[in-house]
């Protein structure tokens, strides 16, 4: 093996390291954030009962789409940018109604040890292409034998109608190649569609006296 070669696979070998120690740290903050959303989730007098929140979803970015999400911003694969993509540790969370969205945005960031670095409110700024969401990330405290570390987690919000949008656009139109301006109207078109059926979701539960 030449000198370069050998080089460059120590290279790799120290990023990875460095991505497993990072994941680790990801996956201890991403434990305890998931904790907190449970306890929303119990329903409570508060919500009339009722839940706020219908499911939780979550993944921790591999070392693979790391290295595919600095490339694509043309940024170096080193520990320092590595360290600071913040949606290594990703909770998806799903509400039954879109004003469910802010009360748990609110219940989220009031916590001690919680801290905004960073809000997207596509709820009432969708995108372009209709997308929905709000999305949130999170320093959060998190404790270790010998350290305390605040971690980044992205956390996204969305009720169940902008998440079947989402899933559906996911597959069929976002980042492919293959998309054309018939696809993206019509997803355009959906969520409208979806909004409106949004709307009406919210105020049959305001005429059944449901908060
Ligand atoms: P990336 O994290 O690199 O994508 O960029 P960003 O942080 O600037 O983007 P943003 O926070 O707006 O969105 C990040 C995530 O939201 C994506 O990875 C998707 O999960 C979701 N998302 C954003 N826009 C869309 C969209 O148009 N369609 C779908 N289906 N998902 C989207
Ligand atoms: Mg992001």
């Amino acid at each position: 093996m030449d000198l370069t070669k050998k080089t460059e696979c120590q290279e790799i070998q120290a990023l990875k390291e460095a991505y497993s120690a990072y994941a680790l740290e990801c996956e201890a903050a991403m434990d305890v954030l998931l904790a907190r959303i449970r306890n929303l989730q119990r329903g409570t007098a508060a919500s009339g009962g009722r839940t706020l929140i219908d499911s939780v979803t979550y993944r921790i970015k591999t070392f693979d789409s790391c290295v595919s999400k600095l490339k694509r911003n043309k940024k170096d694969f080193n520990v320092e940018n590595l360290r600071d993509l913040r949606d290594v540790a990703g909770i998806r969370v799903i509400t039954p109604f879109r004003d469910d969205i802010y009360t748990v945005v609110k219940a989220l960031e009031n916590q001690s040890g919680i801290f905004v670095e960073r809000r997207k409110d596509y709820v009432a700024n969708p995108k372009e292409n209709g997308y929905m969401s709000y999305h949130l990330t999170i320093s959060i405290e998190t404790f270790f034998l010998d350290r305390k570390v605040n971690v980044p987690v992205e956390v996204q919000i969305r009720d169940v109608s902008m998440n079947l949008w989402a899933s559906l656009e996911h597959v069929l139109n976002y980042k492919k190649k293959t998309t054309s301006p018939t696809a993206t109207k019509a997803f355009k078109e959906l969520a409208e569609y979806l909004t409106d059926f949004d709307d009406r979701a919210i105020e049959l539960r305001k005429q059944l006296r449901i908060k």
